[in-house]
């Protein structure tokens, strides 16, 4: 898995650092995660549209893991960055994310938040419907300040993915709907306000996508209303910004593409239905999560107790679980792991990995098969680098892990581990 090797001491080794020493340097569970995937990947994204002579921005869409360092590192490697909340804008503005780079998301974006991306000035705010449209017109009158933005639209493509991750189809709580009519009217109104800078539209088909027909169908879905709004306004994008969604492999059974192949794909086809509209290209926007730091993060926990039902099953509590990885919990997600500090022993049977919290549905891995582990060994969860941490929560009053990153045979801390006065830091006694 990624750059992933193993020493001599069978040790699991990730940037160069061995995984057993940062789990006892840092406890467990720890997220690490190897810095150095993670820049190769925004160098793929951007190498190929610069390859392809399209002026593009790649936006990490921070949901997936947002941290100040991580931000940092997306600025680091020329990213733009996606932010859906005030908590996340709030982390780039900290990190010093360079502003005009920030885009706005979200489905109901609140008064303060708007006001917050006015008054810093942020790149772009992607407005999803109309309240939004007067709000946010609203306050740049009150700001005397004219603000960039897209125009989130539902395409009605239905990716193939989760249902829980689907938000390209006609019937989302995402975005203008384009059939009936509601995106052509937002763009109308968005053209006249005075205080709107309308740069395009953008649209999101669903997450861990492994081909690329449906952004290929969003994408003439997208040039044939741009046609049709230039035709009927004059109005011509300068921004098409196709969101996220590149699917990564968690198990063998995923079998996604390169990165570089979607982009090129994705690109002929658009290129193809600027040329057939005949349209002006304009710039093109992505925003990957999952891809740029999925399978750059892996989570390390100590082994505990382990129940044996003869002939039924063989269960491995781990100090951790849902708590810190929701997703097998919430999507039934399959991941792959091994033993971190014996990599290379024989497998000898075969266990389901249990998480600590007091629920039955606490369960990471089914039916692993492993060298016979006990309370004296670490576990490597592969591929938890997005929506891993940024899902974490306090279910059982669970403290959140630590996270490493480690290049080139270094380690840095840079999400410290939650403590127990952290958990208790809100409360206030009863009167
Ligand atoms: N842009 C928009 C507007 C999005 O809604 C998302 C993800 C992305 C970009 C990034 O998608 P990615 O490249 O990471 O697939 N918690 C779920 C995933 C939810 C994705 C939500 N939106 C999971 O753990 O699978």
């Amino acid at each position: 898995h990624g750059t992933s090797t193993v020493n001599n001491q069978g040790h699991l080794v990730i940037g160069g650092v061995d995984t057993i020493e940062l789990a006892k340097q840092y406890g467990t569970p720890l997220y690490v995660y190897d810095v150095e995937l993670i820049r190769s990947r925004a160098r793929q994204f951007r190498n190929t549209f610069q390859n392809l002579g399209v002026k593009a921005q790649v936006a990490y869409a921070s949901k997936a893991f947002s941290s100040i360092a991580m931000v940092q590192l997306a600025a680091e490697e020329n990213l733009s960055l996606d932010v859906v909340s005030n908590g996340e804008l709030y982390t780039a503005l900290q990190a010093g994310f360079p502003v005009e780079r920030i885009h706005f998301h979200g489905n109901n974006k609140s008064y303060e938040e708007l006001v917050m991306a006015v008054e810093n000035k942020i790149g772009c705010v992607v407005v999803d419907n109309f309240y939004e449209l007067s709000l946010l017109q609203t306050i740049c009158r009150e700001h005397s300040y004219s603000m960039p933005i897209l125009l989130r639209v539902t395409p009605g493509i239905e990716a193939h993915t989760h249902d829980y991750i689907l938000t390209g189809q006609e019937d989302s709580k995402f975005g203008f709907d384009i059939q009936s009519g509601q995106a052509f009217e937002a763009m109308k109104q968005a053209e006249e306000a005075e205080n709107l800078e309308l740069l395009g539209i953008h649209c999101h088909i669903g997450s861990q996508i492994f081909e690329t027909t449906g952004f290929k169908l969003a994408a003439e879905k997208l040039f044939a209303t741009l046609k049709e709004w230039k035709e009927l306004t004059g109005f011509m994008a300068s921004v098409v910004n196709l969101g996220g969604g590149f699917g990564i492999r968690y198990t063998s059974e995923d079998d996604p593409i390169p990165v570089s192949v979607y982009v090129e794909e994705i690109i002929a086809d658009v290129q193809q239905h600027v040329k057939n509209f005949n349209l002006e290209m304009p710039e093109i926007w992505i925003e990957p999560g999952r891809s740029l730091v999925g399978d750059a993060g892996t989570t390390i926990y100590s082994v505990g107790s382990k129940k044996e039902i003869p002939n039924v099953r063989n269960y491995l509590s781990i100090d951790g679980g849902m708590s810190d990885n929701i997703r097998p919990a919430l999507y039934q997600a399959k991941y792959e792991g091994v033993l971190a500090n014996r990599v290379k022993d024989e497998v000898e049977e075969t266990v389901s990995i249990a998480g600590k919290c007091c629920e039955s549905g606490d369960m990471l891995i089914w039916d692993l098969p492993l060298p016979r582990a006990n309370h004296e060994d670490y576990l490597a969860v592969f591929c938890t680098g997005a929506y891993g941490y940024a899902m974490a929560n306090n279910y059982n009053r669970i403290t959140k892990p630590a996270v490493v990153f480690v290049e080139n045979g270094n380690a840095q801390l840079v999400v410290k581990r939650e403590t127990l006065e952290d958990l208790t830091r809100l409360d206030l006694p009863l009167k």
